[in-house]
């Protein structure tokens, strides 16, 4: 009886969940609803593995090396889990969507594996493998958005947080794993959304970032992604508003027009060209044209003059030429992105481009075109940032600069980063900065009098 009690109460300790979480925005703001979900039901987060009852990896399949990286990632714990005797890991996100059971069966120290619907049922999975069985949902919802459910942050800094609107992807771009991780596309209701950015406005939060693969498409009943925009603006002038991401081919004028109308709606547009040429855009399935998008970029420059705009590439596409990757290069220089997250194409199992391409551009010229990218982004960064000397922005102090603590850093509405001496300000306020000097990735400023 009383060995069976001390087993009990050893049970009923192991609640302790160590969360690690890999790939885009959206993901790390799934790794604040598992949180929540499992808050709410007995279990704890601890930042520290080394007190972990269970290890939750929020992964990513977006390219091979993604993979790669959470496979060694499992390799490593295992020297934990022997030496620990109990712990449990689960696999959880894009990798595990794609995978599913395959993924138990490889990794044989993996006890669960959770898709990215699933996570309302991980109370109930981590208590079913305690006595060592093992367990995989990866089911998909057509209607899952969590929107009942509020975030409990990890790592937050207490000023900016992310909020996500809708999951899901159908746009089935010919390189990318997400409609097959993520499901069929379905809006979060406006309600809850605004109710979630009114909450963290309360809580002193001064900036909230909607979240989409493709928020150009949100809607739901009368309200479409302009209206959300307006609505979340209005919860205070003081809580900045940014989103990401948008699609091209359905970036409006009203949205646009929403994000002029609005002082705290940040001037700062993500917009993934992928490739500047025609015949690469059209075997990608991205539907639109480089005169599509450059006519887009025309309409933000147009109606939002001092807006930032940054984008993600790709480099080494199925049958890409040499023609195709100048027409790339020629797109950066006509659009001159103030950043760019540039990749080498990474072909993934079940996509458009895995049944029907060839993986045919060998990986030393698909590097050396990245290459060449990566430079002249650069230039074109350092460029625009040089513009940038001799202005005055407002800028929301974030913390401490990595360099030194004697300086703050924070982000202006275009989301580029002012590093600038600390005078006598807090993080989580709004200060006048002077743009004084720059690097390609950074500017450094001096706090306007006044402040
Ligand atoms: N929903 C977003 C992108 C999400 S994935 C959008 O449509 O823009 C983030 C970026 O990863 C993509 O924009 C693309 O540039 C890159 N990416 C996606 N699949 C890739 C692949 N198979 N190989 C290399 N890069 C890829
Ligand atoms: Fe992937 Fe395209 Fe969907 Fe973006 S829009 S997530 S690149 S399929
Ligand atoms: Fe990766 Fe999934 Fe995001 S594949 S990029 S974590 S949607």
């Amino acid at each position: 009886m009383q060995r069976e009690t001390s087993k009990k109460s050893m049970e009923s300790k192991r609640n302790k969940v160590y969360i690690e979480t890999y790939g885009c925005q959206m993901n790390f703001a799934d790794s604040e609803i598992i949180n929540a979900i499992l808050g709410k039901n007995g279990y704890v987060r601890t930042p520290e593995l080394a007190d972990a009852d269970y290890v939750l990896i929020n992964t990513c399949a977006i390219r091979d090396n993604a993979e790669q990286r959470i496979r060694r990632r499992l390799k490593d714990l295992r020297v934990e889990q022997r030496r620990r005797g109990w712990l449990k890991i689960g696999v959880l996100g894009c990798m595990a969507e794609r995978l599913k059971r395959q993924l138990i069966e490889e990794e044989d120290n993996v006890s669960f594996v959770v898709g990215p619907d699933a996570y309302r049922r991980l109370p109930e999975i981590l208590h079913s493998i305690e006595n060592g069985s093992k367990q995989a949902d990866t089911e998909l919802s057509t209607t899952e958005t969590y929107s009942d459910i509020e975030p409990v942050r990890i790592d937050g800094n207490g000023i900016s947080a992310y909020i996500s609107i809708m999951r899901g992807c159908q746009n089935y771009c010919a390189y990318c794993v997400v409609p097959y991780t993520r499901g069929r596309e379905r809006s979060r209701d406006p309600e809850s959304i605004v109710r979630e950015a009114r909450n963290l406005c309360d809580e002193g939060y001064k900036e909230v970032t909607l979240l989409g693969q493709n928020v150009n498409s949100y809607r739901f009943g009368e309200v479409g992604f302009p209206q959300l925009m307006a609505k979340v603006a209005e919860v205070s002038p003081q809580l900045r508003v940014r989103f990401a991401t948008s699609h091209p081919k359905d970036l409006s004028d009203e949205l646009l027009e929403t994000m002029a109308a609005y002082p705290n709606i940040c001037h700062c547009i993500h917009l993934p060209v992928q490739s500047g040429s025609e015949r690469i855009l059209k075997l990608m399935n991205r539907r639109y044209t480089p005169e599509w998008y450059l006519n887009r970029i025309d309409a933000i420059r147009r109606i939002l003059p001092d807006c930032s705009i940054t984008t993600d590439v790709i480099a080494g596409f199925c049958t890409e030429t040499e023609e195709d990757h100048q027409a790339t290069l020629e797109m950066f220089r006509k659009v001159r992105y103030d950043y760019a997250y540039m990749f080498m194409f990474s072909m993934r199992p079940d996509t458009y481009a895995a049944h029907h391409l060839s993986d045919d551009i060998p990986e030393d010229m698909k590097r050396r075109r990245l290459e060449e990218i990566i430079a002249l982004q650069g230039e074109i960064a350092l460029e625009n940032n040089q513009k940038e000397i001799g202005k005055e922005y407002e800028v929301l102090v974030e913390g401490e600069s990595h360099r030194s603590k004697q300086q703050l850093f924070g982000r202006n509405s275009q989301n580029k980063v002012i590093v600038f001496d600390r005078g006598d300000v807090q993080p989580g306020t709004y200060v006048k900065v002077k743009v004084t000097d720059c690097t390609a990735a950074t500017l450094k400023g001096v706090l306007s009098s006044g402040c």
